[in-house]
């Protein structure tokens, strides 16, 4: 009894005192113990909630998603998209179904549009420059965002020439040993680091991030991920868990832990108080609530689906995904009424990084 108490009453303070330390830099040591910790998370949460909104606000800015192709020629090991998985029923939108999903999203509300695809050969860099400078053109006042993989460098310089801003490209695990274990050999952790400086380089506003719990995850490769993003300074931050896909070799990997995520959504937010943090898609899929304690925990992004609704489970990155079977305003109008009852603004502005 005694005991416990005072093992309590020294774990408060040194949390206390770790999170009095700005900037918050956290040492190793500090970070394995932050996030094995789960009696204060409620505190931790309030705390990042609090920087959030030092730096955004109340405001929760909204990206229209449009997953184009879930035709993909890599093969990482936890994904449905990878080419191996026969079972999954492929598509590829028109430039027409694109801006068509776009213009429907503008009428939303919707001021960035994510284009999201695995790395698929059929679209080429002129196919793709042609798509960005039709809505660059349609929509000037709207940010491009593009998730397409990993491409040379002038190839980026391209889509950035023909009007895109953002890039999205999670590095998913900073740990060498770790990368083989989720990729197949063909791939590169070195080349996936180089796309992200050179997408800086470029003058992008990037995004990088990674897997909570993805399978032979360890805490000492989540903290060479957070390493990784303290060299690369990204402007937006996306992690979600790991979710079983049953049609991949690693069908048999349970899902991450939905409160280690949202413990180190609220480190992530401490330690890069300027970025853009997404409540996920997948923490929404792992719990119902999942978005809006994303956002609690220190969120500012949402990013309702803008895909027809014919290919939505389709794109089958992992298992029992949430928003297949709704359409784009039943998303927008859920969205909104979940970011307003969790105590945030649903915010129709363009939602550029603050400066860092
Ligand atoms: N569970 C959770 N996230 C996944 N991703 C791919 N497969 C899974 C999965 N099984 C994530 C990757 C990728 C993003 C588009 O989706 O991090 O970058
Ligand atoms: Fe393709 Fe991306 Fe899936 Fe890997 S994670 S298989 S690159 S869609
Ligand atoms: Fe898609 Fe709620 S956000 S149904």
């Amino acid at each position: 009894m005694w005991c416990s108490c005072r093992i309590q009453v020294t774990d408060t303070s040194r949390l206390h005192s770790l999170l009095s330390n700005k900037p918050f830099v956290p040492t190793d040591d500090e970070l394995s113990w932050l996030l094995s910790q789960d009696s204060f998370d409620s505190f931790l949460f309030k705390e990042a909630d609090a920087v959030r909104q030092r730096f955004y606000g109340k405001q929760v800015y909204l990206r229209g998603l449009i997953e184009f192709t879930n035709y993909c020629k890599n093969n990482c090991l936890y994904c449905g998209l990878r080419a191996k998985n026969s079972l999954i029923s492929r598509y590829r939108l028109s430039k027409e179904d694109i801006l068509s999903c776009c213009a429907q999203g503008y009428a939303l509300g919707y001021r960035t549009f994510v284009l999201q695809g695995g790395e698929d050969p059929f679209f080429t860099d002129e196919i793709i420059i042609d798509i960005v400078s039709s809505i660059h053109k349609a929509y000037p006042d709207c940010a491009i965002t593009l998730s397409i993989g990993e491409k040379e460098k002038s190839s980026y310089q391209d889509f950035f020439d023909a009007g895109a801003r953002r890039y999205l490209l999670r590095h998913e695990t900073a740990a060498p040993e770790h990368y083989r274990k989720l990729h197949p050999t063909s791939m590169s952790l070195e080349r996936r680091k180089q796309c992200l400086f050179d997408l800086k380089a470029i003058g992008y506003q990037v995004g990088s991030g990674f897997m909570v719990g993805s399978p032979y995850q360890t805490v000492e490769n989540i903290i060479a991920d957070i390493r990784f993003l303290q060299s690369l300074q990204p402007d937006m931050i996306g992690i979600g868990p790991y979710i079983t896909q049953s049609d991949t070799p690693f069908k048999d990997f349970p899902n991450g832990d939905f409160k280690l995520t949202l413990r180190l959504i609220a480190v992530l937010r401490l330690m890069f108080p300027y970025a853009l943090i997404p409540a996920t898609t997948a923490l929404g899929t792992i719990c119902p609530e999942g978005r809006e304690l994303g956002l609690k925990a220190g969120a500012n992004v949402v990013m309702p689906n803008l895909s027809p609704v014919a290919v939505r489970k389709k794109y089958a990155i992992y298992d029992s995904k949430i928003c297949t079977g709704e359409g784009s305003v039943q998303c927008r109008f859920c969205l909104e009424r979940r970011v307003t009852n969790a105590g945030y603004e649903f915010s129709t502005d363009i939602g550029d990084v603050k400066k860092h």
